[in-house]
């Protein structure tokens, strides 16, 4: 089964967050690499900012031949677990693509993008110098 990435915005910031204490963003990784310790096919990366900073917490799911997601308004303290079955759904999809009543009510909501699978090459036409070479 292709590896399904989980990407991460560790600088999403939400109003309740401690300002001595790492950022809302942070804590729901910290959630997610518990609660997904050994997961089969799963990796999790954080990044800085998707570029979603007026919905934090915000999260990408990507996969090889698959499309992505970009999901916001998640909880840190509660969404975890919400993530990790949408992932689940997504990983047992050929193209990523899961029926909306199978998602979980938090992606559902929360979507904020999807983006096709990166398209294959295409054979350059005869004289380019690609081809020429
Ligand atoms: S800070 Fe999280 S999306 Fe920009």
């Amino acid at each position: 089964m292709p590896e399904t990435v989980l990407y991460v915005c560790t600088t999403c910031r939400r109003p309740d967050d401690d300002p001595d204490g790492p950022r809302a963003g942070a804590r729901l990784l910290e959630a997610l690499r518990a609660r997904s310790e050994g997961a089969p096919d799963l990796r999790i990366e954080a990044v800085e900012c998707l570029s979603v900073c007026k919905r934090p917490c915000t999260v990408a799911v990507a996969s090889a031949d698959r499309w992505t997601y970009v999901y916001g308004d998640m909880d840190p303290a509660a969404s975890a677990e919400t993530i990790l079955a949408g992932l689940a759904a997504y990983a047992e999809t050929p193209d990523g693509l899961v029926p909306w009543r199978a998602r979980p009510e938090a992606f559902r909501k929360g979507v904020i993008a999807r983006i096709p699978p990166f398209p294959e090459s295409r054979p350059r036409p005869a004289g380019t110098l690609e081809a020429a070479e």
